[in-house]
Parts: C-alpha cells; sequence; structure tokens
C-alpha cells in the first residue's frame, strides 16, 4: 500500500507506532510499575492514548519509552485498511519476544482493532491480556487488576455518551506548543467503505465548555495551536437545557423527537444550540495568540457559515482537510458519500469565495468497486480542477462487516488499483510543487516548533496554511513565538526562507 504522506500533523505517517511517553510524570503518585503505549491511525486514536496515559497516571503509572522497562504494554490499534492491521500484528509478535523474558507483563489492545475483532482477539494472539474498545478506557484500572488476578479481560462495549469530557488527557511526546483537542466521537456516516462506524460508535459531541476550558488551560501553560478533533467536525452539535444545565448529545436526539411529534418543548427549544462554527468561535476568542485548526470536515456538512467563520478571525487557520475520495459521481453514490461532483466542486468554490487564500487538502480512495478507467479519469480532473495542496491517497481495502463488503465485489485487480494510485500520486506531487512555488516570495506567518528534523541550525513551523516552513535558527525568536518568514525557495512541499523583522 502506498499513500503520498505530506506534512499534516493530522495524517502524520511518521509518528505510526511512536511510542508515547509524558514528559512529566504526575507528582505525588506511583504504583512502581511502568506503561509502555504505542499508538497507531489518525489523530484521534493519538489524542486517545493521551486519555488512556491519564486514567492510568492517577492509578500510579509512569511512562516509559522503552517497552523492555514495561510492566503493562498497550498499542492503540487502527483498523482502517488492511494494512494497517497486519502493522499491528507484526509489533505483537515482537512483544511476544518480551513476554518470554517478562511472564507478568501485561500485553493490551486498544481502539479500532479491539473493537472490531472483540474476544477472537485473546483467541488469535495468544500473548494478549486484555482487549479494549475506544469507548470503554474509563474501565482500564479494573481490567487491569482482572488480568493481576490471572484473568482474560475485555471490555468493548460502545457507549453513546462517553466523551471523556471530564478528563484532563495528559501531554504524551508533547512540543508544549501544539495539542489535539477532541471535540467529538464516532460517527453516523454509512460510507460504504469505512470501519469507523464500526469500531467508534455513534456520533455524540463533547460540552463546548469543557472544550473552551481545555483550550484556555493549553493556552495558559504555552500551548499556540489546538487542532480540534472529530470524524466529521461540521456535525458538532451541542444542545444546552435551560433547566439543567447540560443535554447530552443522545438526549438531544431523543427531545427533537419530542419537538416534533408533540409541538414545541419551549424549555428546550428556547435554548441555544452550539454548532460547529460557533465552536470555532468561541475557541478563537480564547486568545488571538492560540491558532485554532480542526480535522476533519465532510463535504456534505461543511456550511458558509463556517467559511465566514475562518474568514473572520485570524488565528483560525486558512487550511481545510475536506476528502473527496472520488471524483466521480456514481462512484461517490456507492461509496455513499451522499454529496456528488458538482456538490464538492461547489463547496470548493465556496472556499475560494468566502476564505480566498486558503490550503485544501484531501483523501482520494483509487479502485473501488467496479470503478472503470472513465470513473477514474473524473477523479484525476478533480485533482486538476482543485490542485490539492495536500493529498492522502489510498487503494481501496475492502474491510469485513462493512457495507461495501456486504454488497459490492472488490472487483478491481491490484494491479489496477496500483496504477490508478501511482498516477494520481504523481499528479499530486506536481500541484504540491505548484502550491508551494506559488508561495516564493510571500511573506508567510509562522509559528515556531522547534528545530527542523534535519538540522539544528533550521528551526521549523507550520504557515496559516499548514505549509512547513524551515528558515535559520537566531537568539531573538524561538519555539512558541510567531515569526514572518520571506519565502526563498520550496521542495515539493516545504517552504524554506528567512525571518524579516515584524512590521509594527
Ligand atoms: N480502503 C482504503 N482507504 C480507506 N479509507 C477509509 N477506509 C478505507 C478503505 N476501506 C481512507 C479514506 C478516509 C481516510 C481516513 O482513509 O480516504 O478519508
Ligand atoms: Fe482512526 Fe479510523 Fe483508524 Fe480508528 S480505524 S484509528 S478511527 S483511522
Amino acid at each position: 500500500m502506498m499513500d503520498l504522506v505530506l506534512p499534516d500533523k493530522v495524517h502524520d505517517e511518521s509518528r505510526q507506532g511512536e511510542a508515547l511517553v509524558l514528559e512529566q510524570p504526575v507528582t505525588g503518585k506511583n504504583n512502581g510499575r511502568k506503561l509502555y503505549i504505542e499508538s497507531y491511525g489518525c489523530a484521534m486514536n493519538f489524542s486517545d492514548s493521551e486519555i488512556v496515559a491519564s486514567i492510568l497516571a492517577e492509578q500510579g503509572f509512569e511512562t516509559t519509552g522503552d517497552h523492555n522497562m514495561a510492566d503493562v504494554i498497550f498499542i492503540n490499534t487502527c483498523s482502517i485498511r488492511e494494512n494497517a492491521e497486519t502493522r499491528v500484528r507484526n509489533r505483537l509478535k515482537e512483544f511476544a519476544i518480551t513476554k518470554v523474558k517478562n511472564p507478568g507483563l501485561v500485553v493490551g489492545v486498544l481502539g479500532c482493532m479491539a473493537e472490531r475483532l472483540k474476544s477472537k482477539f485473546l483467541e488469535e494472539e495468544k500473548l494478549v491480556d486484555v482487549v479494549v474498545g475506544p469507548d470503554a478506557y474509563r474501565d482500564l484500572p479494573n481490567l487491569i487488576d482482572q488480568v493481576d488476578s490471572g484473568q482474560k479481560a475485555v471490555n468493548v462495549l460502545l457507549s453513546r455518551e462517553e466523551t471523556y469530557a471530564d478528563i484532563s488527557p495528559v501531554r504524551l511526546n508533547s512540543n508544549g506548543i501544539n495539542a489535539f483537542v477532541s471535540i467529538m466521537r464516532g460517527c453516523d456516516n454509512m460510507c460504504s467503505f469505512c470501519v469507523v462506524p464500526f469500531t467508534r460508535g455513534r456520533e455524540r459531541s463533547r460540552d463546548p465548555q469543557s472544550i473552551v476550558a481545555e483550550c484556555t488551560d493549553l493556552f495558559d501553560k504555552g500551548y499556540r495551536e489546538v487542532t480540534l478533533l472529530g470524524q466529521n467536525v461540521d456535525s458538532y452539535k451541542w444542545k444546552k437545557s435551560s433547566e439543567s444545565g447540560v443535554l447530552s448529545s443522545e438526549l438531544e436526539a431523543q427531545t427533537d423527537q419530542k419537538v416534533s411529534s408533540t409541538g414545541p418543548n419551549l424549555g428546550v427549544a428556547d435554548a441555544p444550540v452550539t454548532n460547529f462554527a460557533n465552536l470555532l468561535e468561541m475557541v478563537a476568542l480564547i486568545n488571538p495568540d492560540l491558532r485554532v485548526r480542526f480535522s476533519t470536515s465532510h463535504p456534505k456538512d461543511i456550511t458558509d457559515e463556517v467559511l465566514y467563520t475562518i474568514a473572520k478571525y485570524d488565528n483560525i487557520c486558512n487550511y481545510i482537510h475536506l476528502p473527496v475520495q472520488s471524483g466521480n459521481t456514481r462512484i461517490l453514490d456507492l461509496m455513499n458519500r451522499t454529496y456528488d461532483r458538482d456538490w464538492y466542486i461547489n463547496r470548493i468554490d465556496a472556499i475560494r469565495r468566502i476564505i480566498g487564500d486558503c490550503a485544501i487538502s484531501t483523501d482520494v480512495i483509487t479502485g473501488f468497486c467496479t470503478e472503470t478507467d472513465e470513473e477514474h479519469a473524473d477523479t484525476v480532473s478533480m485533482m486538476d480542477y482543485v490542485k490539492y495542496d495536500f493529498a492522502y491517497m489510498f487503494k481501496y481495502s475492502e474491510r469485513p462487516g462493512t457495507l461495501a463488503a456486504k454488497r459490492y465485489a472488490d472487483d478491481i485487480p491490484e494491479e489496477v488499483k496500483q496504477k490508478r494510485l501511482t498516477e494520481i500520486v504523481a499528479k499530486q506531487q506536481e500541484y504540491s510543487y505548484y502550491r508551494a512555488q506559488a508561495r516564493i516570495g510571500k511573506i508567510e506567518k509562522v509559528l515556531i516548533e522547534g528545530f527542523s528534523k534535519k538540522s539544528k541550525n533550521d528551526y521549523c513551523g507550520r504557515s496559516d496554511q499548514n505549509a512547513m516552513v524551515i528558515f535559520p535558527v537566531a537568539d531573538n525568536y524561538k519555539p512558541g513565538q510567531y515569526v514572518n518568514v520571506l519565502i526563498e525557495r520550496t521542495t515539493t512541499a516545504t517552504l524554506i526562507g528567512q525571518v524579516i523583522p515584524q512590521t509594527p
């Protein structure tokens, strides 16, 4: 499986399998046991690992970056494509060797693969002691106790309410500048190729006050960028009850039904609703020096109101990840994406009209069931139309239990999938370069994140449009600060330049 990975933290291929360690251990609590936690998949999974570490830190666990030193190894897994699962299986083989050396070691599988395979995991992988789905992390202390008493443990219950809103995540491997903040969980879209609705359950939004409180706390601690995370951020919705304070999105759905069948229920109908545009605004207002990013948007749901909010606030970054999946209407219909080619183009035009200078990235799947060469050509022509700044491209991988697996044959030969993928990867390289080149001579406001990967003589940071920018280190600026960088040259997707003095 080949996918082009471009500089976007939300889809950072270089972080796959990263061991996550806590910079500062939680003081005052120590049970003498060490947790090693490794994450795969999307940013939501990395963010979940921070919740898991927080729950276990409360129990007195310390984190370690060396699995040979661990008393508990957790692997937070992804099921999105077959190769994501293969990676995890291979990693478990390595942990089996560690377990031979340390028989008391607890090995746990968390996340999407745990949810998909449930107790089958225990049968298939003998070294696994505990299997925990994404909504059951509060139960981890009990589950570990169960394993300590000699049993295997499983909790894969999905919840309609759990948002972990009250758990303040510890920040793992943090640079102290950027943080992910989960604003909702689950997904109610039934894209026919996708396993997520089965592994992460129903969509539910988190109380906006808890989101704003978390982001404010991050800003006070010196963080300067938050990325609001959800499978479909545009369907974020929270209704506050006038009497009791808060109402979960689950209760809200029931109340909506009541309103329509029995006439207006004034208590609730009057209650203010927070949608994604409102939430963005609330977070942007925390401080103009706090950059706000978000992922992932859905073409069906992204509203002009959201676009106007992005345009209104300088600190909401001009960058939208808007997965197209296919440029062909028949394939989009088979994928159950609930928009067609024209609708998607209309949303792109709206972004260009309302925000103007906004970077756009996408996800594309090649070789979906029955896709013809002509239909694939529509995806290529969509790329020509949008000229995406970045793209994540994948061959279709049939996932057990999905609508597509049930309804359609995975009938496109591997070589054809690969040929189409190679073609669009080459096309995207051209457009990434084209977009990067267009920045030459421009001044980019960059939030410095740290040293560049290649040299301690250079800093790196991101532009508002999410491009990676490299420039020389100097004494008068440091990580966490904003600088203006004049772009002089580029690679395919990285901008290179010099800091220029701040204009008053
Ligand atoms: N096969 C290939 N790619 C997939 N994606 C999701 N499910 C599959 C699948 N079964 C891709 C989509 C999605 C991204 C996160 O992963 O492009 O937007
Ligand atoms: Fe994230 Fe989806 Fe992978 Fe789960 S299956 S970790 S939701 S990308």
